[in-house]
């Protein structure tokens, strides 16, 4: 019995009929830790705020005005609740990257020279060079969990590396090349007992499982509307209220303030305006609250489920052939990352598009991680809740003929 009717799903998807094949060839798309496609739903809504609402947010006292007053906070409600969150704790930013920067360049106020960030080399570049970025400034010093030989953080690790001078961990709930989840409710409770703040990307989990920061007790949280079936350029910086007071904001402009002088002296408007500089990305917002209500009514439970389902099978049949290499046979997400022997991984995703096959390929953002497994590049194939048995099926028959095709093509 399966967990969800894929199929069904994809009348939901108006990229399903209008690209239903590419290069002749059934589309498979296998890149949805890249970016996701979007509902009806959610296209609808931000159609109808261009066709029948546009207006500013926050800023205008007529009706037309303050209906997407009304429509952009009550995004900011459906975004709280799908991460267990205060309205007040869900600041809109433009994606994950843009919300790991804000906390990086927040929290550095708070921290002391010699202070220590602690990550890991398994982060995604987002995750790395705003802390980068912060310690090359204030002579901050960045530390790394040691890895698994898989590539796995362990708490043990963990125990070992956070010392007294800790004062930020910042970690991928969900890493994006190997599809690990890292116990983030006892990372979080070893980092708060040694005094360090504790920072989620939740990029690659949010759109994947149910995610409550209450529970998690985490102080800030990061993630993208586009890989959750919501609209590119907008993302969400999660807070703990009290520190979202305490930290100042990377961005400022119109909205933010409720006074400045020509002293200079300047006076933030609450959370979470504070971090809402300049004019907003509102229909982004109004997509991303309604991709929150259409993941909520599918069921993320049901949706990580299916995604397993998919890669225990694809992860069957790719392990009989001998030209595959997988570098995270036991992930526990919907993650595949791989490489054909003796064929660079761009070739084959090349070759592996004339098949109607997207997946991604090179370095995914993760170059340090890549150093770790000693290869250049990998592939990628990562599933969502629209993809089928038959796209697996797409990305193995292109497994065992590619091997052969580009064998003879670059001889
Ligand atoms: C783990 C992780 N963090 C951060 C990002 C950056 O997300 P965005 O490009 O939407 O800012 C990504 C994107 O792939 C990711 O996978």
């Amino acid at each position: 019995m399966e967990i969800l009717d894929a199929k069904k799903i994809r009348e939901d998807f108006p990229i399903y009929k209008n690209t239903s094949l590419m290069d002749g060839h059934p589309l498979a798309y296998l890149d949805n830790a890249a970016t996701t496609f979007k509902p009806y739903k959610v296209i609808d809504a931000i159609r109808y705020y261009y066709e029948n609402e546009t207006s500013n947010a926050h800023r205008g006292d007529y009706r037309l005005s303050a209906n997407v007053d009304y429509k952009y906070e009550l995004a900011r409600k459906k975004v709280a609740k799908f991460i267990n969150a205060k309205d007040i704790e869900v600041c809109f930013t433009s994606g994950t990257s843009m919300s790991l920067n804000m906390i990086a360049y927040g929290l550095a106020d708070l921290l002391n020279e010699g202070d220590e960030i602690l990550i890991t080399e398994a982060e995604h570049a987002s995750n790395v060079l705003p802390w980068f970025n912060i310690a090359k400034r204030h002579n901050f010093v960045i530390k790394y969990v040691p890895l698994t030989k898989d590539g796995r953080l362990t708490v043990e690790n963990f125990k070992k590396s956070i010392t007294k001078k800790t004062k930020v961990v910042s970690l991928a709930h969900v890493t994006n090349v190997l599809g690990y989840t890292v116990d983030v409710k006892t990372l979080a409770k070893i980092a708060h007992e040694n005094g360090a703040y504790f920072v989620c990307d939740g990029a690659q989990s949010v759109p994947h499982i149910k995610t409550d920061v209450k529970d998690l007790d985490i102080d800030f949280l990061a993630f993208s509307g586009h890989k959750m079936l919501g609209p590119t350029g907008i993302g969400v910086l999660y807070g703990k209220y009290e520190l979202l007071t305490k930290i100042n904001p990377l961005l400022s402009g119109g909205g933010m303030t409720s006074r400045f002088d020509t002293c200079g002296d300047i006076t933030y408007s609450m959370v979470p305006y504070k971090f809402e500089a300049g004019t907003q990305n509102i229909a982004g917002a109004i997509g991303l609250g309604e991709a929150c209500e259409y993941l909520q009514e599918i069921g993320l439970d049901k949706i990580y489920q299916h995604e397993m389902n998919l890669r225990n099978y694809a992860i069957s049949k790719l392990e009989k052939l001998d030209n595959v290499i997988l570098y995270n046979k036991d992930a526990d997400h919907g993650i595949i990352t791989f490489n054909i022997k003796n064929i660079n991984s761009q070739d084959i995703a090349t070759y592996m598009s004339s098949k109607g096959v997207c997946v991604r390929s090179g370095q995914h953002c993760a170059k340090i991680l890549l150093d770790f497994l000693q290869t250049e590049s990998t592939l990628r194939c990562s599933f969502y809740l629209y993809n089928t048995y038959e796209d697996v099926d797409q990305l193995v028959e292109c497994c065992i003929n590619g091997g052969d095709f580009l064998d003879a093509f670059f001889l």
